[in-house]
């Protein structure tokens, strides 16, 4: 996406969040099908798709990937271009990114990542509209990103370098965005802005957000004690909230780990947005949909 279309996509779904606040769910979706493939647990990613396509007329299918035969049944690749001819748009959760690159090669529709090992862009565009809808614009925003440089992490410094956002995050050492993979991510948006640094107050102390996520994502359970003891410095809680600017928002795109990455406290506190955030997912996938099938 360049930066043109993630304001196209983000208008959309502001405009379809208005839409449905004013009662109208427009069936401009009607008859299209949605073709899902999760791989890993999902609530909002998966409820969110499901219920754009409803509200706005269309359906969904949904299976997991050894039920659709990605378990070797059959190939990627075939199972990509039949997938692709039962439904207009498919989307993906699953491990490696490969899987969703070969999809997008071979289905012959729009294939959304729903969340790979590498990325999670329709978060991290529901992020920015969120900070968008709360600020009024995204103009002078600057994102404290605290914990793993993990998928959600990476897809925010990639759509924030094209919204011109600063981005600081605050990690140990060995759990940052890899000098390698910056320096791709610069490849594809030269104007990426993330500066990264050990300590957690000098991350928030400028900050217009503050964003936290899983300290072991889905796929590191093993590492689980290994990765909550190289974080302990590093958690969300109301005396990190205080080093902050106070008009500060705070982001999670959940599951939160409550008592680890982040406090009971700061979930809960008045300038915490993470509710309103995990409903505009909703919002988010309608403007995203619509706008990969032009409607
Ligand atoms: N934020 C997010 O993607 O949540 P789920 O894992 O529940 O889809
Ligand atoms: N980084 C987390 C995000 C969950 C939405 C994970 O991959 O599990």
């Amino acid at each position: 996406c360049s930066r043109d279309d993630v304001h196209a996509i983000l208008g959309r779904a502001t405009a379809l969040k208005a839409d449905l606040a004013a009662g109208r769910r427009d069936p401009v979706l009607a008859g299209c099908v949605l073709g899902q493939i999760f791989d890993k647990p999902s609530l909002r990613t998966r409820g969110s798709f499901e219920a754009a396509m409803l509200q706005l007329g269309g359906g969904s299918l949904f299976f997991t990937g050894k039920e659709i035969g990605l378990d070797g049944r059959e190939s990627p690749e075939d199972v990509a271009r039949v997938y692709g001819g039962y439904a207009d748009v498919l989307a993906i959760r699953t491990f490696k990114q490969s899987l969703v690159d070969t999809f997008a090669e071979y289905a012959g529709v729009p294939v959304i990542n729903a969340l790979t090992d590498d990325f999670h862009p329709a978060q991290a565009l529901c992020d920015v509209m969120t900070l968008q809808e709360h600020a009024g614009s995204l103009e002078g925003q600057r994102l404290a990103y605290i914990g793993d440089g993990n998928n959600v992490a990476v897809s925010l410094a990639l759509v924030c370098g094209l919204l011109d956002i600063e981005v600081t995050l605050a990690a140990p050492g060995g759990y940052r965005i890899a000098d390698d993979t910056l320096a791709k991510l610069r490849e594809h948006v030269p104007s990426l802005s993330l500066h990264q640094t050990g300590d957690a107050r000098e991350a928030v102390a400028e900050a217009t957000a503050i964003y936290t996520d899983v300290w072991a994502s889905m796929g590191q359970e093993a590492e689980k004690a290994e990765r909550a003891a190289a974080f302990a410095d590093y958690q969300v809680n109301a005396d990190l909230v205080a080093a902050a600017p106070e008009q500060a928002v705070i982001l999670h795109c959940l599951p939160a780990r409550r008592g680890l990455e982040i406090t009971d406290e700061v979930m809960e506190h008045p300038r915490s947005l993470v509710f309103p955030q995990a409903e505009n997912r909703m919002h988010l996938a309608k403007g995203l949909i619509c706008w990969l099938l032009d409607r």
